[in-house]
This record gives structure tokens, C-alpha cells and sequence, in this order.
């Protein structure tokens, strides 16, 4: 394994982490002090390029000032009241967001997998209200390979071991399809007690795997044809970082619940959201779903500006153009490590290939030497996942860097 440089300044951080905290996470050894737009800074000032974007929860750029700026003056003012009173910046929210992506109502939440729980609580219901499916014996289907969160209900659809196995017992009423299997799917929606098919439109942490064209489009049609709810899960591939809007968008097709998380907040505060129709969301009555920062008006105000900065800066366009740029100049280094280059957008992927198994892990460790910040998931991919408002000469130069780390691999 490549050897990483750290400093005696750094060390200490890392001692620190080893000694008091849990050790549930593998990072990269560099620690972080400050970020400004595309770039991170560890504590010995060095610059990077941030290329995982806090797992697409910084579309928007390290401390977007108009972010920050609505943050710090609603921080002055009223940050938590929770839900036993009003507020006066939830229903201006709610408006804001219902609007923005055309659905009657939206259930605020905090992290993402609490969307996720949030999502499957309100299809049950659903099955059971609606639908007609018995009591206790609703279904949620699920594709191999997902990944929505930690939550015991989370792992429980879980394929990755690394993911469930040692903390069962799981989750009943939940079936799993292979992604992109749309025979599989019909077989699965035929069972009358299925309620939902949850789904995430590209797999994220899967390594940014792409159905097919259409998928989407048949996923849709199959969820009407059975009476199936349709949960996208666009935790990750929401707000604009595949170069639409939604990542549904490149299909044109409209969930029944849809999910959001990670950049609703451009990386500032866990902030999620549940968006659907009233024939779901009103199966959920007071007192029987909720939680205490869920809709409190910091996270309100903030996300208000989050998502309007995704549109007056253009960033979904963005997002589109670089993500282009950003795989044609990969495609042109012609490195013989690199045997696959995907995405849409700003969602991308290598697959490495090497001798090494260590191989991915080594590229991001001098990658890290040559100031940029990218993490291997699942072994031999690494994401590269930039904040949406990077520009054509930030792109050129981290696909140099790219290259560069590519070399030592030899
Ligand atoms: C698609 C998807 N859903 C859900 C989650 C869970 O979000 P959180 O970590 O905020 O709970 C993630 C996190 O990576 C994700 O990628």
C-alpha cells in the first residue's frame, strides 16, 4: 500500500479520531479546515479539489455565501421551535418546495435516511388505506445493490454485507429485484401486498451505476399497471448534480414519492424532504410521523436558498456541461488503469483495473498528494463527484491531476 504523507500537525488530529472516536469510517488520512467553493483546505493550508462533495450534499460550493449568509442571520433570530408550535418560515417553505417540484404537499425531515423510513411509513400506509392490501402484510420492494442509510430498516434492504451482516434481525415486508431488471420487477409488482418499489434512478454508492435508457420510463408504467407506489430515492442524484433537475428528469418521469436530502442544504445542516400527492401524504395524521428539528425554520430558511441558488446560478446546465467535459478528458488519457468511465452529469465513476487490489485506494491517497479528494467505494471504483458550479479550467486541471496520480500506478 502507498505510503501517505501526513504531518506532525495533521497526526495529531488523526490521534485524536483513533483514540475517542468510533471507528465506523475509513477516511482518507487529511484533515480539513476550511472550504471555499471547489476547494478544501487541510489545517496545514493545503488546497484541494473536493471531489466527493460531501456525497453530493455540497452541490452548491463549500460555503456558498448566500447560503451562509441566510444561515447566519436566521441562526441570530429563531432556529428551533419544534413542531409543537408554528413557525413562520415552515409554510412559506412548504410552498417554496411543493411548488418548486410540482407535488401538493412535502413531510420535512432531517437526514436522509429518515427520508427513506419517512417514504416506506407513508407507502404502508398507502397499501393499507388505499390500496386494500391486509393488515401487516404490506410489501416494499427494493433493488439490489441500494443504499438509503444506516437505520436498521435501511440495512435490512441491504445487499452489502458490509452493510447488515451482525446486526439482524431485519426488517420484514421487504423484497429485493436486481437493478435494471424489469422482468424481475413485473414478477415482484404481480404480488397484491406490494405497496412501493423503492429505487435510486443511478446507484450512487453502488459505484454510480446507470440502468438502461427506459428503465425508468417501464419502472413507472409497471408501478401504474400493478398499483404500485413509485419511490425514487434522489437522496444523491437529486438537485441538479446528474445535470437535471432530478435525476427522473432524464426520463421524464414523476415519482409518487419522491425523496431528497444531502445538497437541500448545499452541505450546511442535515435537511430532507418527502414530496407527494395528498391521496398519500394525508394517510399520515397528527402525532403518527414526525421528529424534533423536522421542518424547524433554520433548516427552512436554509433550504429555501439552497434550492434557489440551483436555479439562478444555473447549475443544473452546469452540471451537464462539465460532467461532459470532465469524462471526455478522462476518456482522453487513455490510461490502461481505468477500464470504465460512467455518469450523467457530475455523478461519475472510474473503474480501476490493476494488479494491486489496493490499486483504487493507492490512486486516491496520491491523488490526495496532487490536491484532489476523491474516495473509492465498493473496492476498484472511485466517484468523482465535484460541487455543480466548478468551470472548464477547474475541470481541465483536476482531469490533469487525474492523469498524473493515473501514472503513479504504474
Ligand atoms: C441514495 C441515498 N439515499 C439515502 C442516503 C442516506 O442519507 P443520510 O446519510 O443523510 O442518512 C444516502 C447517503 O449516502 C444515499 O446516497
Amino acid at each position: 500500500m502507498t505510503n501517505s504523507t501526513v504531518s506532525s500537525n495533521a497526526a495529531k488530529y488523526l490521534a485524536l479520531e483513533e483514540q475517542y472516536g468510533a471507528h465506523n469510517y475509513h477516511p482518507l488520512p487529511v484533515v480539513l479546515e476550511r472550504g471555499e467553493g471547489v476547494y478544501l483546505y487541510d489545517v496545514d493550508g493545503k488546497q484541494y479539489f473536493d471531489f466527493l462533495s460531501g456525497y453530493s450534499a455540497v452541490n452548491q460550493g463549500h460555503c456558498h455565501p448566500a447560503i451562509i449568509e441566510v444561515l447566519q442571520k436566521q441562526a441570530g433570530k429563531l432556529t428551533l421551535t419544534s413542531r409543537a408550535f408554528h413557525n413562520n418560515l415552515l409554510g412559506e417553505y412548504e410552498k417554496y418546495i411543493t411548488a418548486y417540484f410540482g407535488y401538493d404537499k412535502v413531510l420535512p425531515m432531517n437526514t436522509g435516511v429518515e427520508g427513506g423510513e419517512t417514504a416506506i411509513k407513508l407507502a404502508r400506509r398507502w397499501g393499507y388505506n388505499v390500496k386494500g392490501i391486509p393488515e401487516n402484510q404490506a410489501k416494499i420492494i427494493f433493488a439490489e445493490g441500494n443504499f438509503w442509510g444506516r437505520t436498521l430498516a435501511a440495512i435490512s434492504s441491504s445487499t452489502d454485507p458490509s452493510s447488515f451482516k451482525g446486526f439482524g434481525p431485519y426488517m420484514p415486508g421487504f423484497g429485493l429485484v436486481p437493478y435494471n431488471d424489469l422482468v424481475a420487477l413485473e414478477e415482484a409488482l404481480k404480488d397484491t401486498h406490494v405497496a412501493a418499489f423503492m429505487v435510486e434512478p443511478i446507484q450512487g454508492e453502488a459505484g454510480v451505476v446507470i440502468p438502461d435508457d427506459g428503465y425508468l420510463k417501464t419502472v413507472r408504467a409497471l408501478c401504474d399497471k400493478y398499483n404500485v407506489l413509485f419511490i425514487a430515492d434522489e437522496i444523491q442524484t437529486g438537485l441538479a448534480r446528474t445535470g437535471k433537475m432530478l435525476a427522473c428528469d432524464h426520463e421524464n418521469v414523476r415519482p409518487d414519492i419522491l425523496i431528497l436530502g444531502k445538497a437541500l442544504s448545499g452541505g450546511t445542516l442535515p435537511i430532507s424532504a418527502v414530496l407527494a400527492e395528498n391521496e398519500i401524504m394525508m394517510q399520515i395524521l397528527p402525532g403518527e410521523h414526525g421528529s424534533t428539528y423536522g421542518g424547524n425554520p433554520l433548516a427552512c430558511a436554509v433550504a429555501i436558498k439552497s434550492l434557489e441558488v440551483l436555479k439562478t446560478e444555473k447549475m443544473v446546465e452546469n452540471a451537464e456541461k462539465m460532467g461532459e467535459r470532465l469524462r471526455q478528458g478522462l476518456a482522453n488519457l487513455k490510461s490502461p488503469f481505468i477500464t470504465t468511465i460512467r455518469g450523467k452529469g457530475l455523478l461519475n465513476a472510474i473503474v480501476i483495473k490493476h494488479e494491486n487490489p489496493e490499486a483504487s485506494w493507492d490512486l486516491c491517497l496520491h491523488l490526495k498528494e496532487l490536491g484532489l479528494l476523491a474516495k473509492p467505494t465498493h473496492g476498484d471504483k472511485i466517484r468523482f463527484a465535484p460541487p455543480l458550479i466548478i468551470n472548464e479550467k477547474q475541470i481541465d486541471e483536476a482531469v490533469a491531476i487525474i492523469g498524473a496520480g493515473l501514472k503513479l500506478l504504474a
